[in-house]
């Protein structure tokens, strides 16, 4: 069924505005014509958009579909098209000088101001952490693009050495985890919280030019977060799917505040992803899930930005939670391409942490991913309590490309990382604080070297969870308003 056709009924929403009936425009068409779909499994390959067929997110073959797109140095910038191919040598070597024209583009964007001009479009797109990129993200043109904007989030240095003078409580964090360089990149700080924010610009920016009227996710509460922002913010209509009684408060408000129709399914995560594809294939809704092969392309900008944050120097690891494993294909991407095109002279080696009770992927990398693993998961982080990740494919492939590993913490280890970043002012919800648990046992079995420099990847807000893990701290005592009691609290 064609996404003109929504299948819901009539008076639900965005769906009756006559003016999104539609299907994508020739000049979209015409944008997309050197992008194509790729399959993970068999490398079939199709076109990225086809006018009059439904999206397509998998294969016939059943795999999950990889963007594939030529890029090119916009002509307007001046600089050398040469420079905009592959960087790598005929011997397979990066060119170190490949990668200048690309750099100079970003990084003239990224001197902008970090405020933005209302009144300017392009200007927009340079202050968006994602669409600063977008010669590598996605080809759309640029009135179809809904952004917060998005991106532009802190990267902490936080090791025992390279924390400098002023961040003695962040230290604390290098200490805790034996790192002399050591970094955070604090993706809760994007507009709704998580870095889902990065890859549902995309994502809504996709189901705008496609003239869809609904979109859909399951979620563990941060994907439905950022889906009912980004629909709302461009007038369609939100669905999510979400495990019921599984979903922290913080998230679950974001979604019902934000005005999305909020699904909560008796089963769990694993469960409402399988309905979900269902629904959106055969009622005609658009799936903004990771199996979206355009959201994903939306997460490579955490590497991008990342990367450019370092002043394109390469760290030697990056480490990050993994559940549906989305963000783990993600940047192992972004770093594959950054390499390709010169803008870095090495692949960072990626570590991917799950929980002990959600650990498909570690078990599958433990077998040297002779098999896939699926299972009921269950863990205190409900953000990557996931069994059945759906991109295990392109995420092996990260970790076999990048030399990487798979790691897996106890709920006890995440809990404990997860005060160490509280503590040290930045804070983080506990799906998050599987990167910091995981480098410390990475650290400590040898694997990462401390005076490697590592980037750990946090997630989510600090607020997005404020129950889990913080019985401990939840209340201060509460005194009368005299300055006795006050005093007697604060010196006993
Ligand atoms: N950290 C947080 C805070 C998350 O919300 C998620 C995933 C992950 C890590 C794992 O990332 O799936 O790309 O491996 N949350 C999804 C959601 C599943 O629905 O919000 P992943």
């Amino acid at each position: 069924m064609a996404i003109n056709s929504t299948g819901l009924q009539p008076g639900q929403g965005a769906g009756d505005d006559p003016d999104r009936s539609h299907t994508p425009s020739p000049a979209v068409v015409e944008a997309f014509a050197s992008t194509s779909l790729r399959c993970v499994e068999c490398s079939a390959l199709y076109r990225a958009i086809e006018a009059g067929q439904p999206p397509r997110y998998r294969c016939d073959c059943g795999g999950v579909l990889d963007v594939e797109m030529v890029f090119r140095l916009p002509s307007e910038s001046g600089l050398s098209a040469q420079d905009a191919t592959c960087g790598l040598g005929p011997d397979g070597d990066c060119a170190p000088s490949a990668g200048a024209a690309w750099r100079q583009l970003f990084d003239e964007r990224a001197a902008n101001p970090p405020i933005w001009s209302i009144s300017t479009d392009k200007h927009l797109l340079d202050c968006s952490g994602v669409w600063r990129y977008r010669e590598l993200i996605l080809p759309a043109p640029e009135h179809y693009v809904v952004s917060r904007p998005e991106g532009n989030t802190g990267l902490y240095p936080v090791g025992i050495e390279n924390c400098g003078p002023s961040r003695a409580g962040h230290r604390q964090i290098g200490v805790y985890a034996g790192l002399e360089r050591f970094f955070l990149k604090h993706e809760g700080e994007n507009p709704t919280g998580s870095f889902k924010d990065r890859g549902m610009t995309v994502g809504v920016t996709m189901a705008h030019l496609l003239g869809a009227t609904a979109v859909a996710c399951a979620s563990t509460g941060n994907t439905s977060a950022s889906l009912a922002s980004y629909a709302a913010q461009v007038g369609l209509r939100g669905i999510v799917f979400l495990p019921a009684g599984h979903v922290s408060g913080g998230k679950l408000a974001q979604s019902l505040a934000y005005g999305a129709q909020t699904v909560q399914i008796e089963g769990d995560f694993d469960d409402a992803m399988r309905l979900v594809e269902r629904v959106c294939n055969e009622l005609g809704v658009y799936l903004l899930n990771s199996l979206n092969p355009f959201r994903v392309e939306g997460q490579k900008a955490i590497g991008f930005e990342l990367l450019q944050q370092l002043d394109w120097q390469a760290p030697d690891w990056f480490v990050l939670p993994a559940g549906n494993l989305g963000n783990t294909s993600a940047i192992g991407k972004a770093f594959r391409q950054a390499y390709e095109l010169g803008l870095i002279n090495h692949m960072p080696r990626i570590a991917s942490i799950q929980a002990v009770g959600a650990n498909p992927f570690y078990r599958s990398y433990m077998q040297g991913f002779a098999t896939r693993e699926s299972m009921h998961a269950d863990t205190i982080a409900t953000a990557i309590k996931i069994g059945n990740p759906v991109s295990h494919s392109r995420a092996r492939r990260v970790i076999e490309e990048s030399d990487g590993v798979v790691e897996q913490v106890t709920d006890e280890e995440i809990l404990a990382a997860k005060a160490v970043i509280d503590r040290a002012g930045i804070g983080c919800e506990p799906a998050s604080a599987a990167t910091l648990a995981g480098v410390r046992k990475l650290v400590a079995q040898g694997v990462m070297k401390r005076d490697e420099r590592v980037v750990g990847l946090l997630t989510g807000n600090l607020l997005k969870d404020s129950k889990t893990g913080m019985a401990q701290q939840a209340h201060g005592p509460v005194v009368a308003p005299t300055f006795d009691a006050v005093r007697s609290v604060l010196l006993s």
